[in-house]
């Protein structure tokens, strides 16, 4: 696609990545049910293809999906920290063992936000799994359990990640190009 600057993890990188936290993952829930909580839109891709790939690696977790969406007022680099719960989950997490799934993680007010949310509804445990790391600019602690790939400090797009809601759909993760890329004021449909 001419938008495109440079693949930053193409679609073998980022299968790969996904079977190894699926298999540290199935590791830890041995013998559980871990309700798989994806963060819309972004974290779709992730979240369908780690449940799967946990199905393949044990068949002793049971899996079982769950969405949220959220959005956050920021500029088309990174989020706000201004977060807005856009869609709950459907089903109550009280007393499940609970792994949000998240695309990436940056200044991680996001996943912040999530964890201090969810941590009020008396999970049995709630831990992330985040497909890409970036960790340059962190603006608070956050946990993160399972880490996919260490993303560079760019702005990315593809397999779940968007640009003012464009380049979801390709199957790997890349630079746009700069033409492309204006960073201007903008809410952030994660
Ligand atoms: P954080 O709150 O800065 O950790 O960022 C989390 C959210 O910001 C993600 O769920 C994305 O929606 C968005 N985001 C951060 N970095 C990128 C990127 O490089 N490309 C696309 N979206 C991003």
């Amino acid at each position: 696609m001419t938008d495109i600057e440079a693949v930053i993890f193409s679609e073998a990188e980022i299968a790969a990545a996904i079977h190894r936290m699926a298999a540290a993952i199935a590791r830890d829930y041995l013998g559980k049910t871990v309700v798989l909580l994806g963060v819309l839109k972004g974290a779709l891709f992730v979240t369908a293809d780690l449940a799967r790939a946990l199905e393949s690696v044990s068949a002793d977790v049971v899996v079982q999906l769950d969405f949220l969406a959220v959005s956050s007022y920021g500029n088309a680099h990174r989020s706000s920290g201004e977060v807005r719960l856009v869609q709950d989950t459907s089903h109550s997490i009280e007393g499940k063992h609970v792994l949000i799934v998240e695309d990436i993680v940056d200044n991680g007010l996001t996943l912040k936000y999530l964890m201090n949310l969810l941590s009020g509804r008396a999970p049995a445990s709630l831990r992330a799994a985040v497909l890409l790391d970036k960790p340059y600019n962190r603006r608070v602690e956050v946990p993160v359990a399972y880490i996919g790939l260490t993303c560079p400090d760019e702005f990315v797009v593809g397999y779940g990640l968007d640009y003012q809601e464009r380049y979801r759909t390709l199957p790997y993760v890349a630079k746009l190009r700069s033409e492309i890329f204006t960073p201007i004021g903008e809410t952030v449909a994660t």
